[in-house]
């Protein structure tokens, strides 16, 4: 019993430094699922239909929509990664392309905001990305690309 208990607490001890890390190291997390498409500068591809961040990321964080479709996008769905290192990715993405249009506007993503949007159905999010297109350009920006 003494060991099973010594053997919990180790691989317990592991997983903890094991997500401690992966949480730390966002910059490597980014570069593993997302630069591929997106790009270490975030510039995205015109060739493949990717949007760059740049002056356009920022705006989706500002309404609950947006939060919605920041959660649902593919590439964050399809990576499939624990709602914390979720969080802390989107945030790397917002602060590191997104803070001229937040302009201190928006808070972070915490992992219970993600997993609250996560649990919300989404049906169609090229037509939520549509939708939030309306909105944002009737205060004049546009998130074309
Ligand atoms: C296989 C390619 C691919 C990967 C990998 C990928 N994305 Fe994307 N991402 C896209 C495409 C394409 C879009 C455009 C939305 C669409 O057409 O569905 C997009 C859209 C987005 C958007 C919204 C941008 C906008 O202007 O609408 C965000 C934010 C985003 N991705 C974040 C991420 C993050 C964070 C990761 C890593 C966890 C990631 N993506 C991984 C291809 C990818």
């Amino acid at each position: 019993m003494k060991r099973l208990a010594t053997l919990l607490l180790v691989t317990s001890m592991l997983v903890g430094v094991g997500t401690a890390n992966a949480g730390e190291n966002i910059d490597y997390l980014y570069r593993l699922h997302c630069s591929g498409c997106h790009g270490v500068d975030g510039a995205g591809s015109k060739v493949g239909r990717i949007p760059p961040f740049p002056g356009i990321v920022g705006h989706f964080a500002g309404s609950a929509e947006g939060r919605l479709y920041l959660v649902h996008v593919p590439g964050v769905a399809g990576a499939a990664l624990p709602d914390a290192e979720t969080a802390k990715l989107l945030n790397y993405v917002l602060q590191s392309w997104g803070r001229q249009e937040l302009a201190g506007r928006a808070r972070d993503f915490t992992a219970e905001e993600v997993r609250g949007l996560r649990e919300m159905r989404m049906d169609d999010i090229t037509a939520l990305r549509q939708k939030l297109a309306v909105e944002l350009a009737k205060r004049r920006i546009s998130i074309a690309y």
